[in-house]
């Protein structure tokens, strides 16, 4: 995920690169609800890619680098204010890993994809036909079922009533988008592994919340969820129609309050075999 995300942002990055880089970024995603040490190794792992992001993007600034110009990498650091100035290195490089690091978050979703598969072996066998229908709606009910992200949370701007609810200013508000993806008002058997029933979701973008609720433009729903939707369908029909793989005995349970959530394991597979 971290080499591709590189590739597809601009970033150049050596072979031997890879894993620290991956290791950073997984890190800082890992450390999203952490104290102490997992806090701040994530703290560490970002001040580390930041400094490496900065240089590169001073090597593009300079010309001594020239990435693709329909990259991230090209499009922020080349990007000029009202008053024709870069923006500051630091505000260009966190931009930059925020496309970096949320594309190698989406291996936590393939985690979950690998233990769909596993715990409901007949799903298996529908996707390998290869529908692309039904490969969709497989995804959507990963993205509901699993508690990835298991909430979002705000410090209110501004005094605000909502549906009798009030919100004062500073209070640290929490979204439960488990709980919103799970809300039996709005799902039949919100606790039944179901792909079927996205045949009938209306696409309304405040019951489905896996990557935050509203509208795209003007609210805050995750810009990349389409990407993350791409990527889990290529990953998931190369799980199910290009390779064949065991899966050991191991701590398959995943935490229902961590942020993010994961299977403790991080799910093993063993004897990959590439289908011929
Ligand atoms: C890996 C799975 C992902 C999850 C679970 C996820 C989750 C979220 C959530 C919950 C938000 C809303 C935050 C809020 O309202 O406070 C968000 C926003 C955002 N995400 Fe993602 N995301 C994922 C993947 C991605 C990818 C792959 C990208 C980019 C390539 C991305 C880019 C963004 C951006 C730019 C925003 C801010 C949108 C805004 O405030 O206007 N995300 N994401």
């Amino acid at each position: 995920m971290c080499q591709i995300a590189c590739e597809w942002s601009g970033v150049p990055v050596q072979e031997n690169e890879i894993k620290n880089l991956t290791n950073d970024l997984g890190a800082m995603f890992e450390s999203a609800g952490a104290v102490g040490p997992n806090h701040w190794m994530g703290r560490n792992a970002r001040n580390s890619v930041e400094k490496w992001i900065g240089e590169i993007i001073e090597k593009v600034r300079n010309g001594t680098l020239i990435p693709p110009e329909n990259t991230a990498l090209y499009i922020f650091a080349m990007h000029r204010d009202s008053e024709g100035n870069f923006l500051d290195t630091v505000t260009t490089a966190v931009e930059v890993i925020n496309i970096l690091r949320p594309i190698v978050a989406i291996a936590i979703f393939i985690n979950f994809i690998l233990l769909a598969l596993h715990h409901y072996p007949e799903e298996k066998e529908k996707l390998k036909s290869g529908d692309e229908k039904y490969t969709q709606k497989f995804i959507q009910e990963v993205r509901r079922f699993y508690p990835f992200f298991p909430f979002a949370m705000a410090l209110v701007k501004k005094d605000f009533t909502w549906n009798g609810y009030k919100f004062e200013e500073g209070t640290l508000t929490l979204l439960d988008i488990y709980g919103t993806n799970h809300d039996p008002k709005i799902w039949e058997n919100p606790d039944l592994f179901y792909p079927n029933r996205f045949a009938k979701w209306d696409g309304n973008p405040f019951d489905f919340i896996p990557q935050g609720g509203g509208d795209y433009y003007m609210g805050h729903r995750c810009a990349g969820e389409w990407v993350t939707i791409e990527v889990m369908k290529v990953s998931l029909n190369y799980l199910v129609n290009q390779i064949d793989y065991e899966v050991p005995e191991q701590d398959l349970s995943y935490s229902m309050v961590s942020m993010p959530s994961i299977p403790h394991s991080k799910l093993i597979i063993k004897d990959v075999r590439k289908r011929t």
